[in-house]
């Protein structure tokens, strides 16, 4: 193997066994000093996993890891921190009840002479690096108090900030919005032309495109090949290498199906306000429409997404369903009338991590398959298979717990437990964020299958693509209030951009 002097990480012959599961299967290459080294595969494919490894998290089964020169033994994050190994995880992993410049820094690293922690000089540096890297952060802020891209922007800081030689980002976009994804980029050519080394993780294949110099595709646990990232390469090179077989088109599109929309209103909004979230908000879901919601970050879809399940409480307004005034919109009363909705951040979306996938999945419909006090187990197991063959969740079995599942596949969990309860409407926010291109086409379909048996569906997506494929009609947000009406002949990505970032 070539050691030469170039190279700042020799993956060598890497296995990681979770007891029956091979998480990866004798996987080599070699990451040269200063480069963007992106590792691309399904969900499920082993990419957390490896760099997990990368930063002395886990332990691999078998296999040597080279770093700067050095064969590792006795691996730990305590060893590669000190070796200038940063990491952002896939999951956010922040101090919520800490400021933004404590996550930053740790406050260790700032006292007085005293031995207190000197808060005034911890802010000044994080207001330095904050201003440094150009992001839209306030030192002094609590965590808790911001959005999941702020969130994920500190944690991203705080990687870069470490004087570090090497950084690992798992995902560090999927919660960015198009804008702040510019910038992240930016910053990673910065931290690439100050020679440091980065090895990136992403779904979104565009940007994979945009920042890698090489590119590296794992699927089931194995290395299958690498690409430098020249004019030859192209999207649909590294989709097929991917998924393993060719793939026609990456997403599922509703153009296939026949026009069904009737003119009976499903779901109403009429007027609803809350000061500094959201103003006169009013729209109808007619039967059989698939309706977006498209806005730039700060437009107020979060809000209206989150207001008309009862998550957030408006301050006027009135909500409509199948004809009927719901007097109180809550979550509770939402999903008695068999409402659902798909949540963005799948950390609190209600997943219980360290319970069974089949206890998850019952939780919803444990009522159908039970007569008294006796569960239907075997039934209640069918059901669970039923959505992990649909969707294609890499599971060993369905008594393993979500904890222990990539990102991804707990996020096909969390839909599947959505779509088990049989909605009748399904407000989903960024429903496919984390999703491989492949789960993304048949999680689509599901939805759209959905639909043609009479489900509402409410679409909140920052992905273009992902709109213009399922929906109908799509209203797009500025400033909190919707600003434009776009009909199915009209969606160009374009058009919808211009809009939402009003040059109309
Ligand atoms: N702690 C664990 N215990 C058991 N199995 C695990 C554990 N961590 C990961 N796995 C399994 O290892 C495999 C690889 O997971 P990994 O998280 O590396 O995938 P990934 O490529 O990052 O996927 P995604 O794109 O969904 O994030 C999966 O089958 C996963 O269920
Ligand atoms: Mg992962």
């Amino acid at each position: 193997m070539d050691k030469s002097n170039d190279n700042f990480l020799i993956i060598d012959n890497i296995s990681k066994n979770y007891g029956v599961v091979q998480a990866l299967k004798n996987v080599s290459f070699t990451v040269k000093k200063g480069e963007v080294y992106t590792l691309l595969g399904e969900n499920g494919a082993g990419k957390s996993t490896l760099v997990k490894i990368i930063k002395g998290e886990e332990t691999p089964t078998k296999g040597d890891i080279t770093l700067d020169g050095e064969t590792i033994k006795n691996y730990s994050p305590m060893v590669s921190k000190a070796m200038g190994i940063a990491m952002v995880h896939q999951e956010l992993a922040i101090f919520e009840n800490m400021t933004v410049a404590e996550n930053i820094f740790p406050a260790c690293d700032y006292l007085t002479k005293t031995g207190a922690v000197d808060k005034k000089r911890l802010r000044k540096e994080a207001q330095d690096r904050i201003d440094m890297f150009g992001m839209d952060l306030i030192p002094s802020q609590k965590m808790d108090t911001l959005t999941v891209a702020q969130q994920q922007m500190t944690e991203i800081l705080r990687a870069i900030s470490a004087g570090s030689k090497c950084v690992l980002l798992d995902e560090p976009t999927s919660g960015l919005n198009k804008d702040e994804t510019e910038n992240l980029m930016k910053i990673i050519d910065r931290l690439r032309a100050e020679g440091i080394t980065i090895i990136y993780i992403s779904h979104r294949i565009a940007e994979v495109m945009h920042i890698s110099d090489r590119i590296t595709v794992l699927r089931d646990g194995e290395y299958v090949c690498t690409f430098v990232n020249d004019e030859k390469l192209k999207e649909i090179d590294l989709i097929s290498r991917m998924v393993g077989r060719e793939l026609t088109k990456s997403l599922y599109s509703r153009k296939a199906y026949t026009d069904t929309i009737s003119d009976e209103v499903f779901f109403e909004v009429k007027n609803m306000n809350k000061k500094n979230a959201v103003y006169d908000i009013d729209f109808q879901l007619r039967k059989g429409e698939v309706l977006g919601f498209f806005g730039l970050e700060g437009s107020g879809t979060d809000s209206v997404s989150r207001m008309i399940f009862g998550l957030e409480a408006m301050e006027s307004g009135e909500v409509f369903f199948k004809g009927e005034k719901i007097d109180k919109v809550t979550t509770t009363t939402m999903v008695d009338k068999k409402i659902m909705y798909i949540n963005n951040n799948r950390k609190t979306a209600g997943l219980l991590l360290n319970s069974s996938t089949l206890n998850n999945m019952s939780m919803p419909v444990l009522k159908e398959y039970s007569r008294g006090a006796v569960i239907n187990n075997k039934r209640l197991t069918e059901h669970t298979e039923k959505y992990v063959d649909a969707f294609s969740v890499v599971i060993p079995s369905v008594y393993q717990k979500p904890r222990n599942l990539s990102g991804g596949n707990q996020q096909k969990v969390l839909l599947s437990i959505c779509l088990g309860k049989e909605p009748e409407l399904l407000i989903t926010n960024e429903p496919t964020r984390g999703i491989d291109v492949g789960a993304k086409a048949e999680i689509h379909k599901f939805l759209l299958e959905a639909v043609e048996k009479g489900v509402g569906l409410i679409v909140f997506s920052s992905e273009l693509p992902e709109l213009m494929s399922l929906c109908d009609r799509i209203l797009v947000m500025k400033n909190k209030h919707i600003v434009g009406e776009i009909s199915k002949e009209e969606i160009s990505e374009e058009f919808i951009m211009t809009i939402a970032a009003g040059g109309i």
